[in-house]
Order: structure tokens, then sequence, then C-alpha cells
């Protein structure tokens, strides 16, 4: 049953890139446009972006909006990919590190943030990845951003897939103007920026960053022929890994190892909150020169609390967890879950982007379409994220259903059947409103 009657067109246009530049004397006046975009999207139940769960991140869940409607179903909006977050011997390990370390951060990892845990943990991590050294970082972010600003200086260059996380072109954008995106995942136009670069610059840095599996498009690089090519222009790789690590490939090792690139990359960084059930993040790189660098003069990791003993005891685990048997069992589940959902999507007609991962893209193009169908998902019972422009290009919205170890063959089939539900309602919904957005569908 739809409870609301209608949808007015402001609601179903517009994007948040239209507020990205507020004009205006006033810093707090102007930011209220999109407040007011917002709220009618809001109280036309468009806006399903800042919603809150009454749980952890289990494979059915309660969640509210951010008006306070409380809605109930299969959760494939949550990044517990190997289902970590509900383990008990993660949990356990949480509850031991409390009664070790008590609650705090102990302040930067440069002064005396460094607990014996989070030591174990950077070593566990450059096992795992064959790199000499690690440094960890509070959030991914602020790894992401951090590696970035903390090794590139005004007048080196960062040749940067375009539709690289926020964390890095934000992270570029701080620490130099020479930022020569290139066509996503286009090894040939990385070659043509590196040419460009170091016919006129051999004396500055190069930065070529990428991701080992981008959250949008569940798409992948050629990372060894990036890596090449890095080398053949004298430059740096850095791979952004926090969607793939630990859930990906028979060992976990993702996209790197499933390139044969482990050890091989210039620098790997990654988050910890999507298959590690904590906040933080880290960059692993070969030669104790630079982690001490990094450590220094990397602003989110000097000037920041480190991890807290807390999360590190919890990633901790979750990588003694990935490296067994029982982690390898897990990963094998998440597939499964993924290679089903993606055939039962297609079964119901929903074209999904990319290859297999833990992301499964839906797509439903049009905004309006897409926001209309989002709106339905509460009262069918499927709690699923919608992306639109411009986290994606504009008239590619789409759903971003995150599925985990835990799901089961009935929830994937639900969700499907009612991802399906949503989207026909929605498309007769805008039928009947014969607004612009309607007619281009039509
Ligand atoms: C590709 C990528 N890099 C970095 C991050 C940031 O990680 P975190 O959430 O740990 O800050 C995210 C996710 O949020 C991401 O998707």
């Amino acid at each position: 049953m739809n409870r609301y009657a209608s949808a007015p067109e402001a609601a179903l246009q517009g994007s948040m890139r239209d507020f990205r530049t507020p004009k205006g004397a006033n810093l707090l006046e102007r930011v209220n446009a999109f407040y007011e975009w917002q709220n009618l999207r809001r109280e036309n139940g468009l806006w399903p972006l800042g919603r809150s769960t009454e749980a952890g991140p289990r494979r059915a869940c309660a969640a509210r909006d951010d008006a306070g409607n409380r809605m109930e179903g299969v959760n494939f909006a949550s990044q517990d990919y190997l289902s970590l977050s509900s383990h008990a011997a993660v949990a356990e390990a949480a509850q031991q590190a409390i009664r070790d370390y008590g609650v705090h951060s102990a302040g930067s990892p440069a002064l005396v943030g460094n607990t014996t845990v989070s030591l174990a943990l950077e070593r566990k991590i450059g096992d795992f990845l064959h790199t000499d050294e690690v440094q960890l970082y509070p959030t991914g972010w602020a790894a992401g951003f951090g590696a970035i600003k903390g090794l590139v200086r005004n007048d080196d260059h960062i040749v940067m897939d375009a539709l690289a996380h926020a964390c890095l072109q934000e992270g570029a954008s701080a620490a130099t103007k020479n930022i020569h995106l290139f066509r996503h995942n286009d090894v040939e136009d990385v070659r043509a920026k590196l040419a460009k670069i170091r016919a006129t610059d051999t004396e500055n840095g190069i930065l070529v960053v990428t991701e080992g599996l981008f959250s949008m498009d569940s798409d992948v690089p050629a990372i060894k022929a990036l890596q090449d090519l890095a080398h053949e222009y004298n430059a740096t790789l850095l791979v952004d890994v926090a969607h793939d690590l630990g859930n990906l490939g028979p060992d976990g090792r993702g996209h790197i190892g499933l390139q044969n690139m482990i050890g091989k990359v210039d620098v790997v960084m990654g988050s910890f909150s999507k298959t590690f059930a904590s906040n933080g993040g880290f960059v692993a790189v070969n030669g104790r020169g630079v982690k001490e660098y990094l450590r220094f003069y990397s602003s989110p990791c000097t000037f920041s609390n480190a991890m807290s003993p807390v999360n590190a005891a919890i990633v901790l685990k979750a990588f003694e967890i990935i490296e067994q048997p029982e982690g390898r069992a897990l990963r094998a589940k998440l597939m499964d879950n993924i290679l089903n959902l993606r055939r039962q999507l297609g079964r119901n007609q929903l074209e999904t982007y990319g290859e297999p991962s833990a992301i499964v893209c839906v797509k439903m193009g049009n905004e309006g379409l897409a926001r209309l169908a989002s709106r339905r998902l509460p009262e069918l019972g499927l709690i699923a994220n919608l992306v639109e422009f411009p986290a994606v290009a504009k008239g590619q919205a789409r759903f971003r259903m995150q599925v985990m170890a835990n799901h089961t063959p009935e929830d994937v089939a639900l969700a499907a059947r009612r991802l399906r539900a949503a989207h026909d309602a929605a498309t007769a919904e805008l039928a009947e409103l014969a607004t612009p957005q309607a007619r281009a569908i039509a």
C-alpha cells in the first residue's frame, strides 16, 4: 500500500550536485536551499538516505528513515560482507580488548596511540599482503586521503581513475593541482597521460590511483598493466582495496591476489568498514622509510587519534578467521549468494552491472523512476540503497545491493522479487504522473 498520495515533480528531479557550490555571502544561510529540496523529497517519502537500523547489520532487520518511519525487511544495505560483525569470536575479541586496554584510543600513532594489538594487526596485514610495512588509520577515508596527501606535493602529478572514491579524489585535490583523470579502467588512457606528463616533467613524482574493485559498477582494473606502466614512467601505483580485500578470491586477497599481484603493488590502501566489522583503514608499503614518512607527514595519521584497541582487536580476529578454512567457507557462501542474486534478478528482468562481487548494482536508469521504486521498498520489505547522480552518471540511477555470507537463498529470492515489484509499481506511478520524467522513459 503506497502511503503517499503523489510525488511532486520537483522531488523527482534535481540532484545533490545542484547544491555543491551554493552562492551567497552567508555561509550558513546559503545551504538552506539544499534542505528545502531534500525536505520536499523527505515529506514525499522520496529521500532514502540517512536511515538508521535498530540492531546490527543482520540479514533481515528493522530500520527507520530520517523522518522516523519504521521499516522492516531483508537487508541488502549493509556491507558486512562476511557477516563477521555477528561472529562470536569477533565479539569476544572486542570484549577482551576492552578488558585489556579500556575503550580509549590513546593518542596519535605518532605519539603513544599504538598498542600491542595494533602492532600485531600491522604485522598481520603485512604478512597477508606480503608487504614490509603497514600504517593503520582511524578510517578507510583517512587512509585514502592521508596516503595521497602524505606522499604527493604541489608540483607532483596524480593520474587517477575518473571514478575513484571521494577519499582519493579529495586527497588528490588537497595535494596538488596537477590532477589528470583517466577514463575509467582505460589502461591506454593512463599510458597517454603518463607519456604526456613525462614528456615535459621528469623532475616530479607521479601517483597513479585506482581501486581493486569499483563499488558503483562492480568492475575491475588491469592491475598488472597499471603497475607495469607506472614503473615504465617512474610513477607509483596506489590501489584501494576497500571492497574486495578479505571477501573475494579463494584466499581472500581480492583482485590483487586474483591477478597474481600480491606483494607487487607499490601502495595498497584499504578500509576495515566492509569485510572486517570495524572502523579503520590501512596503507601497506614496502620499506620502513615510507611507513615512517607517512606516520609523521600524513595528517590523518599524525594529527588524528589512532584506531582504538577495540577496533584493532576486531580486525585482527577478522583476519585470523579470513585466513582459516572458515574464512574460505564464508567466501564460498558469499559467492553463492552473489551468483544466486544476479541470477534471480535476471529472471526478474532486472539488469545488473559488472562482475560478480559483494556489490550487486541493479539498473534503474531514470532518477524519478528510481526514487519512486525506492519509496516502495519499505512496504514491500526490502532494505536497499539507492545510488544516483552525482555518485553515478546522470540517468544511470541504480540500487546497490550489498550481499552478505549469512543471507539465505530465501532472502535472495525475496529481494529480487521485491525489487521487481517496486520497479513495476514505480513505472505505473510515473506513467500516471505524466511528467517530463515519465515521458522520458515512456
Ligand atoms: C573505495 C572506498 N575507499 C574508501 C572508503 C572509505 O572507507 P571508510 O568507510 O572506512 O572510511 C570507502 C567506503 O566508504 C570506499 O568505498
